[in-house]
């Protein structure tokens, strides 16, 4: 059988790349998305030092004329994509105080709007790009890594909501991505591709300083999860380490 392939999307580091190295040594050649060349580079090598068919992609999400080379390079190279993993994520901040992390009314239109153009038109942008290559797999999946920060559920829970952070941009930008999640996996119903939101987990990256409660390699195994979801798998879904989070 040949080797699946996985495209991931800010794999250079944290979460992206434990999920490169998981589907790697499961055996997947991974393609190492990355908006800086050198950083890219630096973690296909690392990956290939454990053994790993590891290749750099060059891919800012945010930039249409680099998604479109990423998906013309894989149709050339390999014809085909089984996993699409949207990684690629930021919290903006306030360039004139980067320690900060304003409540709603003081946020400012252009932090929202740089969380969206990553955090949202970037998935679609990606996933478009990409579609005509996981529609040639037996069994696309597509994994979006949101964020349990996008549950509407559990940012109105009373009992649960107070200590969660209210980052407007971010949290806002990971109920967009689960509405797209929800809205690829209605036109694919009834294709072999599955379509999943994930929430990793609060994870030690440098998207929050490192202050988050576990490693990015257990977040990335919750990734990893919906890369490798089974026939029978969930589709539209919104996974975590302990089932499904409400939306
Ligand atoms: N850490 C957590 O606790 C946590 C919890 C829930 C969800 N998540 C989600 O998990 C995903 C990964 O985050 P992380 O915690 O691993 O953060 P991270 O270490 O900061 O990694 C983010 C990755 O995204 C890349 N990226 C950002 N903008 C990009 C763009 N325009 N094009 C391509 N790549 C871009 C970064 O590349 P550069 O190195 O070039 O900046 C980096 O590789 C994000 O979607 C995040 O929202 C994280």
């Amino acid at each position: 059988m040949t080797a699946q392939i996985a495209l991931i999307t800010g794999a250079n580091k944290g979460i992206g790349f434990e999920t490169a190295r998981i589907l790697g040594l499961d055996g997947m050649i991974v393609l190492v998305g990355a908006r800086s060349a050198a950083l890219g580079e630096k973690a296909a090598a690392a990956l290939a030092e454990e053994g790993i068919d590891a290749r750099f992609v060059h891919l800012d999400v945010t930039d249409a004329v680099s998604v479109q080379a990423a998906a013309d390079r894989i149709e050339d190279e390999l014809g085909r994509l089984d996993v699409l993993v949207n990684n690629a994520g930021i919290t903006p901040t306030d360039a004139s105080d980067p320690a900060s992390s304003p409540p709603p009314s003081r946020v400012s239109p252009g932090l929202v709007r740089a969380a969206f153009e990553t955090n949202v038109l970037g998935v679609v942008a990606v996933t478009n790009a990409m579609l005509p290559l996981l529609r040639r797999s037996p069994a696309g999946r597509i994994v979006n890594v949101s964020s349990s920060l996008g549950s509407l559920t559990r940012t109105t829970d009373p009992s649960a909501s107070p200590s969660l952070p209210n980052l407007l941009p971010y949290n806002t930008s990971k109920t967009a991505l689960n509405a797209v999640t929800v809205a690829y996996a209605r036109e694919l119903a009834g294709t072999p591709i599955k379509v999943n939101s994930v929430a990793p987990g609060f994870c030690a990256t440098d998207l929050n300083g490192h202050t988050g409660t576990r490693t990015p390699a257990q977040g990335a195994a919750v990734v990893a999860g919906a890369a490798v979801l089974g026939g029978d798998g969930p589709t539209g879904a919104y996974l975590s380490e302990d089932g499904r989070v409400p939306w």
